[in-house]
């Protein structure tokens, strides 16, 4: 089996692809030859941009994913558009705080945002992968946990933590469970990662506190997580389906 990352002929989505990791991913894909759905929700004109950009027959598809008819809608869109799709990369993410102090509807709100959009978007998206690798013959999912899911993330992250958690034991089940039709399931569990959703941490903590946290000497960017998912994608690492890739700069090793 040749080692190079050859992607071509591969039809892939890529949730929340406008900024951050799943940009990166979007554009590490394409590289590598895919014709990736750039799945986005209100940065309508980055998308359209990035879907020029990286070619290959890249298209740009809208949702609210914390809409299930939404999430739904999205699918039925790409498969019109693709007739096809070989892998799926849950990427799109929210993190919202909420104080265990403060307000409870507050608190109940920023549960229910959080697990529409981190958990059970990633879910359905993954019931309908499911469904249709199951009549082409396979397929590969990649969902984008964190490391908050082993770690534990602070006091005002409790939803996110727990989102993620539910994304890791989704991962796994899928890998368990359908591994004998083809579909292999992977999770990537980045750590601290210098995007929009870090901004605020960084502006309250500082880059040394996070720096400080980890055992290189650089924040760990978007484009240190892309090639792994690609990697995943390729086939070269089929029997490591089920299993969960640290990408943390080695902040927890477990
Ligand atoms: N950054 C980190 O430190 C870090 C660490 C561990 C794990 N992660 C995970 O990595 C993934 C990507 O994170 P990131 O930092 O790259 O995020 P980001 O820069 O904040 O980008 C978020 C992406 O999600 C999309 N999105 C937001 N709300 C959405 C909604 N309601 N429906 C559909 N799409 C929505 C955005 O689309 P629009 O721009 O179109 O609105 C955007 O493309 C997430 O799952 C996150 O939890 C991040």
């Amino acid at each position: 089996m040749s080692l190079r990352i050859d992607l071509s002929g591969q039809h892939i989505l890529v949730t929340g692809a406008t900024r951050g990791i799943g940009r990166a991913i979007s554009e590490q894909l394409a590289e590598a030859g895919a014709k990736v759905a750039i799945h986005y929700f209100q940065s309508r004109d980055t998308a359209q941009h990035l879907a020029e950009n990286i070619g290959h027959g890249a298209q740009s598809f809208q949702a609210d994913l914390g809409k299930p008819v939404e999430v739904l809608q999205l699918f039925h869109n790409i498969l019109d558009k693709f007739k096809r799709i070989d892998g799926v990369v849950n990427n799109a993410g929210i993190a919202i705080g909420a104080s265990v102090e403060g307000d409870d509807i507050a608190f109940t709100d920023s549960w229910s945002r959080t697990m529409l959009v981190n958990l059970h978007a990633t879910g359905l998206i993954c019931k309908k992968a499911i469904n249709h690798f199951q009549e082409i013959g396979g397929g590969r999912i990649v969902n984008i946990a964190s490391r908050a899911a082993f770690r534990g993330d602070t006091s005002d992250y409790l939803a996110y933590a727990a989102s993620k958690g539910g994304v890791v034991a989704l991962t796994r089940s899928i890998a368990r469970a359908y591994g004998k039709q083809g579909i292999k399931a992977f999770t990537v569990a980045p750590g601290f990662t210098k995007t929009d959703m870090a901004t605020d941490f960084i502006e309250k903590y500082g880059e040394e506190y996070v720096k400080n946290d980890i055992a290189l000497t650089s924040l760990t960017k978007p484009a240190d997580i892309a090639p792994t998912v690609a990697f995943l994608l390729s086939g070269l690492s089929d029997h490591a389906t089920g299993a969960t890739i640290d990408i943390n700069a080695g902040s927890y090793v477990h």
